[in-house]
């Protein structure tokens, strides 16, 4: 089976539908944020600032990925759960704006869609990184909603509500206005706003979109 795309804004459900789908259709999940959130820690503990483009295009070129198990490695080893920190994804959102940098994650994400049959979550899966595919969806939720369930899963130690909510709009203006892969909908892609949708649900109606497009 060809991969599967999956782009949304952040706290759309992306990865958590991403990983059930996988089990359901026997596939792998490829979470592309946490790539860009990898580099972004790696650069942080080298000491790299954001703006130093020419260092993370190398930096980013040098990175080897795999998938091991169900799991992505980074040369070899497991990815540091320290990647999953507000502080990361920041960073990750900006470094993923710089051409080279993005151009060599395109690439790397590329060759892994060629070798393996994948679900993979990002921004601009649908539309740059395997727009060949037929299987093509856009998760959406309103902010106050998306920023909720960031807050419910583990911020709330650490951030207020409003914090969140500041953060992930943020994010989402520096997403969707980057002039390279901006966060859009891609051609042909299926939108589900699931603001008011459980996690069930939202994978029943990506589970029957799969099935029809197959059917045809
Ligand atoms: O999905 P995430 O929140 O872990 O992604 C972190 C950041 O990485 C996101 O704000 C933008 C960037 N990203 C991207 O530009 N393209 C992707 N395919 C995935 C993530």
């Amino acid at each position: 089976m060809k991969s599967i795309a999956i782009d949304g804004p952040s706290g759309s459900g992306k990865s958590t539908v991403a990983k059930a789908l996988a089990e359901k259709l026997g596939m792998l999940h490829l979470d592309t944020g946490a790539m860009y959130r990898m580099l972004a820690w790696k650069a942080d503990a080298a000491g790299i600032p954001n703006d130093d483009t020419e260092v993370l295009e190398k930096l980013a070129g040098r990175l080897q990925f795999s998938i091991e198990g169900h799991e992505l490695r980074e040369s070899g080893a497991p990815l540091p759960a320290a990647i999953r920190a507000q502080q990361f994804a920041k960073a990750a959102s900006v470094i993923s704006a710089i051409p080279g940098v993005r151009k060599e994650m395109q690439e790397k994400q590329k060759d892994l869609a060629i070798r393996y049959s994948l679900i993979m979550d990002g921004r601009d899966i649908g539309t740059c990184v395997i727009p060949e595919t037929p299987y093509k969806f856009y998760l959406d939720a309103n902010v106050e909603e998306r920023a909720r369930r960031r807050y419910e899963q583990g911020e709330k130690t650490r951030y207020t509500f409003e914090e969140v909510l500041v953060a992930m709009k943020e994010r989402d203006t520096q997403d969707m206005n980057r002039a390279i892969a901006p966060l859009t909908i891609a051609e042909g892609a299926i939108v589900i706003d699931n603001t008011n949708l459980s996690v069930q649900e939202t994978v029943d109606l990506m589970m029957e979109f799969v099935e029809a497009k197959d059917a045809l």
